[in-house]
């Protein structure tokens, strides 16, 4: 009789070598799903392979394949075959990797693949890092360090005494950023009142002279964030302008680059991160780009005494190493799993040239789609993609904006349902438009092909049903 894990071994072979015929999107309502898998908690247990086939059974309908070649939508991938490996051993091992003490192999795989990814991403040698669960928490890490250092040099404790009194910090960001910016100064008690838009040219990218005319004047706790890639259009902010003008007044300079800090590591797109290891702190994703699983993020910084007295616990019954990184002394939780393992293992597999390959191959699929789709009776690709995101809307002859806009939704919307392909949508510069967004390496020349076919094949069938 298989046991549980065979079972899930079943399940998940199943899935995987099912991605390139079972539709793309989600099939299953909330409804159905709760019918498949609530009902009252169970008074009595049932065999562990029966949960495991029950699981498979009911979760089945309700899963997007985004671990398939055809998934465009939000900023999404799956996972390499390493990497999945890897972290179905991290759950058997089940390693507390707070501590070097309570979890000796995990912790020191977690400081080599850190080392690893400094020197992937060329950033400064002396950085810290953690491993997050995201780059949310890659920010609210990276932030917590800024807001101690900023206060810090202000003469002002916040360990101590908190944010009651403390001199206010002015976030400077750009409207270009993404949501969790805002979210994570929130989360510190910085309060978002306190963060102020620097203006924004045509493609979202931060003006220098508006920047120096805010940083103009006397001398006060700053942060300033950047964009290493927007998710509409993949924009850049000019880091080699706009971070000394910030440094010469004293600012911190932190830079999102949930899936932009990768094109880093590819020579035909690297010159777009000119001057970015000139920042304070850095925060990246390794469930986007480098296609390990949920949930994965990254936080690097420069100050690696601000970044561990922001964050480190230190308590009487634990064992903090003296000669080993310890993960608590740098990440919000003390007890978590081995979550820099998969990203161990997907360095390894694809090592600093497969790197590199699988986000040129990425940024080449996005410009077929986009260039593709745009190319189609109806469609509008708004930008060239300088990296791996595209914008396409759809228009009619003669139909207002606001038609245009719910005739884009439904594009997307029809094109989710032949479940060839999925995309998202999104508001750019005030129009609705469909996001490309190519991430995984499962993506080829043939699912590029599919997937624009049925942006095809829907726009054909709108047009002759009027
Ligand atoms: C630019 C950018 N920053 C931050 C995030 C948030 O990442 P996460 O969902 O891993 O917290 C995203 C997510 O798409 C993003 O595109």
């Amino acid at each position: 009789m298989p046991d549980s894990l065979d079972r899930a071994m079943h399940h998940a072979r199943a899935w995987l070598d099912g991605l390139d015929s079972a539709p793309v999107g989600a099939r299953a309502t909330a409804d159905a799903l709760r019918t498949a898998l609530g009902g009252r908690l169970p008074e009595t247990g049932s065999d562990p392979a029966d949960v495991i086939d029950a699981l498979a059974e009911g979760a089945g309908p309700g899963l997007h394949a985004n671990a398939g070649g055809r998934f465009f939508a939000w900023v999404m991938a799956g996972s390499l075959p390493s990497a999945l490996a890897a972290d179905w051993l991290v759950s058997a091992w089940d390693q507390n990797s707070g501590m070097f003490a309570v979890a000796p192999a995990t912790t020191v795989l977690e400081e080599i693949t850190g080392e690893w990814l400094k020197d992937l991403f060329g950033l400064p040698a002396e950085c810290s890092f953690a491993f997050t669960t995201g780059c949310q928490l890659a920010h609210v890490t990276a932030l917590a360090a800024a807001r101690y250092a900023v206060l810090d040099r202000a003469g002002w404790d916040v360990n101590r005494d908190g944010l009651y009194g403390a001199p206010p910090i002015r976030i400077l960001t750009s409207q270009n950023r993404h949501n969790t910016l805002d979210t994570a100064v929130r989360y510190l008690g910085m309060g978002e009142a306190h963060m102020e838009s620097v203006a924004t040219g045509p493609l979202g990218n931060m003006l220098a002279d508006d920047l120096a005319g805010k940083l103009s004047g006397p001398v006060r706790p700053t942060i300033l964030c950047l964009n290493a890639a927007d998710l509409n259009i993949g924009t850049f902010d000019d880091f080699a302008t706009l971070i000394p003008i910030a440094k010469a007044a004293g600012a911190w300079v932190h830079v999102d680059g949930a899936f932009g800090l990768f094109a880093r590591t590819a020579p035909a797109y690297r010159a777009l991160t000119d001057g970015i290891e000139l920042a304070d702190s850095w925060a990246t994703d390794g469930h986007k780009w480098l296609n390990v699983p949920y949930d994965c993020g990254m936080a690097f910084v420069r100050d690696a005494a601000a970044h561990r007295a922001a964050i480190a616990m230190g308590a009487a019954y634990l064992s903090p190493s003296s000669d080993v990184r310890d993960p608590s002394d740098w990440n919000f939780e003390l007890s978590r799993r081995g979550r820099a393992i998969p990203v161990y293992a997907a360095l390894r597999e694809l090592g600093r040239e497969g790197v590199a390959d699988l986000v040129e191959r990425c940024c080449v699929h996005c410009k077929a789609l986009v260039g593709g789709i745009g190319a189609l009776q109806g469609a509008r690709a708004l930008n060239v993609p300088v990296l791996n995101q595209g914008l396409v809307r759809f228009e009619r002859t003669g139909a207002s904006a606001a038609e245009n806009d719910a005739f884009t939704d439904d594009v997307i919307r029809r094109t989710n349902a032949t479940g060839e392909a999925f995309f998202s949508g999104t508001t750019w510069n005030g129009q609705r438009a469909m996001r490309v967004s190519v991430v995984s390496w499962r993506t080829s020349d043939v699912d590029v092909e599919r997937s624009i076919a049925a942006v095809a094949s829907v726009l054909a069938d709108m047009d002759s049903a009027r």
